[in-house]
This record gives structure tokens, C-alpha cells and sequence, in this order.
């Protein structure tokens, strides 16, 4: 079964074409990044336009790679929510359109899940029941992944997400946007132990997140510095800071699977790139016998090929959506 996934929920405009759920014909990401760096951010009545100019060229190139035709399309998925709106609609309505045209299947998918299916596509014998970590600009989720489309959320941030931490950090920094790509790059010159900053939630059966005291500590420190002209020394408080982070998420689902007695656990989001949180991960599974899944890096940020395979998978546990399906920007796994 080939499956067209579309994806448009935040700034990269991405076709994939996925045979099987499992196997990439193409994975095409048209990516903003360059447009929305001088904001510092993504700002979404851009993204949308962008969306608009760039989706039937996208379409065009993800065919041309996977050697096909819109008619070898045996359905159509896209992800319509979470996301910011008017960017989700660009891609829900060029989906529709195609679904129709061709009276195939168009089948909704969660962006969070999608994240998760990445791992499906890296690993192709991993199957649920596993544990699994999504860290990404918007979100920062533990979920307990019981089947391909069923899932028990079991902690999430209560206030920013991880990615977004990263971000508000290195722009502070002056590390430029998307900020966890730089913070990695610099950290990996820095002192990890030189600070310590401090860790929210560390309470055995906690599984919620909270980075915005993380963040908050983090600029008060930098700006006492500036207060006394002293200088910012940037390696050690980008490393120092992504410790912070990595060593919360890591200490969360090891401990996870540990009170679930699950021996598979994995990563998904645009934060599961990061080098740090995938050594110290690795380093503390291997201690405990427990297997680690990631996806490679260009399946942990967002891609269409991932929304594919959610929907593959989704379509054969039975899910259809129909051409009344909406665009929802909070939608929830
Ligand atoms: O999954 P994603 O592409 O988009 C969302 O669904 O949010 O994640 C983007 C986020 C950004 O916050 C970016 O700074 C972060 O992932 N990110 C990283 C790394 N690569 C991307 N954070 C830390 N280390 C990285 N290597
Ligand atoms: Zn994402």
C-alpha cells in the first residue's frame, strides 16, 4: 500500500510517499527556516503563504524521486493538527483535493503521532507495546505507545516545551533560530558540570516536565553577568543548560519504563536529534537492559514521511476521515 503523507503544521512544507508504512519512496521538506530566522521565530501568516506557494512543487518532486504517478496513490494522509491553523489548512485542503480527484482514502493524522511513527520507519521491526519520549518545539509528551494507533499519555510539560526551551535560550545567546541545533553545536565545546542549573519535577511518579524555571534560571544568570560586564562564557551555559534538560527527560523515561516493567523505549521530535540526550539515553538503557529506538535526525524533525506511516497505520486499524475534516491547532494524541 502507497501512501502520499502531507505535512504543513509549523514551517516545513513536506511530501512523503511510504510503501507499506515502513519503507520511503521519498521524504521531500521544503524547509522556512531561512525566512523566518530574521523574525528570531516562525511567524504564522508567513508560514501560511509559503505553504501555498511551495505545496504543488513539493507534491511534484516527492512523485518525481518515488518513481510514480499521483494514480500509483493508494491513499492520502496529512496531519491536521496540533499546529498553527492556517499553515494545517494549507496542507489539509491540497489533501482533500487530491483525495477526491483520485477517490482515494484520505485518512487525518496527529502530528504528535506522526513523530512517533518515525521510529517505525527507521526500525522496521519495532512494534508496540513501547515506551516512548516526544520532544519537539511544541511539545514534550511521555507516552505509553500500546498499540499503532492507541496511546496512553502519561506526562507532558506544564508549561514550555523542550524544544521551545532550547530556543529561548540560544536566542538569549544570541545563538540565532531554530536555537537546539546551536545549542548542541556549541555545548560540545562547553563544561557540562560548569553551572548547575536547576531540575523541575524530579519527584519519584512524576512524569510532568517544566522548563520555564530552567529557562528563567538560565537568562537571570546571563544577566547578572552582563550587569557586571563580566564575559559570557556561551559553551559552558549552552552545556551546562542542555544537561539540565537531558538529564530530566532521560531520568523520566528510564524511570518510565522501569514502573511499567516496558524494555523498549524510543525517541521522536525535533529534541530527539540531540546528541547529548541520545549518548546519556543510550549509556543509561544499556545499564538496564532496556532496548532505544531514535529515529536518524532528518525523521526526528519534522518530515511528511512520518505522517505516512501514521497513516498507513491508521488506515489498517480502520480509520477513514472524510472531506468534513477541520483543522484543529490543540488537538491532542
Ligand atoms: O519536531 P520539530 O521539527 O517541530 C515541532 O513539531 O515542534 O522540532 C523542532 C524543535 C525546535 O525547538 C528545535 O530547536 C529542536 O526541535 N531541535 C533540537 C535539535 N534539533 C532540533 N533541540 C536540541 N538539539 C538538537 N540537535
Ligand atoms: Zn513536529
Amino acid at each position: 500500500m502507497i501512501v502520499l503523507g502531507i505535512e504543513t503544521s509549523c514551517d516545513e512544507t513536506s511530501v512523503g510517499i511510504v510503501q507499506d508504512g515502513r519503507i520511503i519512496l521519498s521524504n521531500k521538506i521544503s524547509s522556512q527556516i531561512d525566512i523566518h530566522k530574521k523574525y528570531g521565530g516562525v511567524v504564522p501568516e508567513i508560514a501560511s503563504r509559503r505553504h501555498m506557494e511551495l505545496i504543488c512543487y513539493v507534491v511534484d518532486e516527492a512523485l518525481k524521486e518515488a518513481n510514480i504517478t499521483l494514480n500509483d496513490i493508494d491513499a492520502v494522509s496529512v496531519t491536521y493538527g496540533p499546529g498553527l491553523i492556517g499553515a494545517l489548512v494549507v496542507g489539509l485542503s491540497f489533501a482533500k483535493a487530491i483525495a477526491f480527484s483520485l477517490k482515494k482514502p484520505l485518512i487525518g493524522v496527529n502530528h504528535i503521532e506522526g513523530h512517533i511513527a518515525a521510529n517505525y520507519l527507521e526500525h522496521k521491526d519495532l512494534e508496540p507495546p513501547f515506551v516512548c519520549l516526544v520532544v519537539s518545539g511544541g511539545h514534550t509528551i511521555l507516552v505509553e505507545v500500546v498499540d499503532y494507533t492507541e496511546f496512553n499519555v502519561i506526562g507532558s510539560t506544564t508549561d514550555d516545551a523542550a524544544g521551545e526551551a532550547f530556543d529561548k535560550v540560544a536566542r538569549y545567546l544570541g545563538l540565532g533560530y531554530p536555537g537546539g541545533p546551536a545549542i548542541n553545536r556549541v555545548a560540545e565545546k562547553g563544561n557540562r558540570f560548569a553551572f548547575d542549573f536547576p531540575k523541575s519535577y524530579m519527584e519519584e511518579g512524576n512524569y510532568n516536565f517544566s522548563f520555564s524555571g530552567l529557562k528563567t534560571a538560565v537568562i537571570n544568570f546571563i544577566n547578572g553577568l552582563r550587569q557586571k560586564s563580566q564575559d559570557i562564557p556561551i559553551e559552558d551555559i549552552a552545556a551546562s543548560f542542555q544537561r539540565s534538560v537531558v538529564e530530566v527527560l532521560v531520568y523520566k523515561l528510564i524511570n518510565l519504563c522501569d514502573r511499567k516493567g516496558i524494555r523498549k523505549a524510543a525517541l521522536a521530535g525535533g529534541v530527539a536529534a540531540n546528541t547529548e540526550l541520545r549518548l546519556l539515553l543510550s549509556e543509561e538503557a544499556a545499564k538496564r537492559g532496556i532496548s532505544i529506538f531514535f529515529p536518524s535526525p532528518i525523521l526526528c524533525t519534522d518530515n511528511a514521511a512520518m505522517i505516512a506511516s501514521a497513516g498507513y497505520f491508521r488506515y489498517k486499524s480502520g480509520y477513514v476521515s472524510d472531506l468534513f475534516l477541520n483543522a484543529v491547532s490543540d488537538l491532542k494524541l
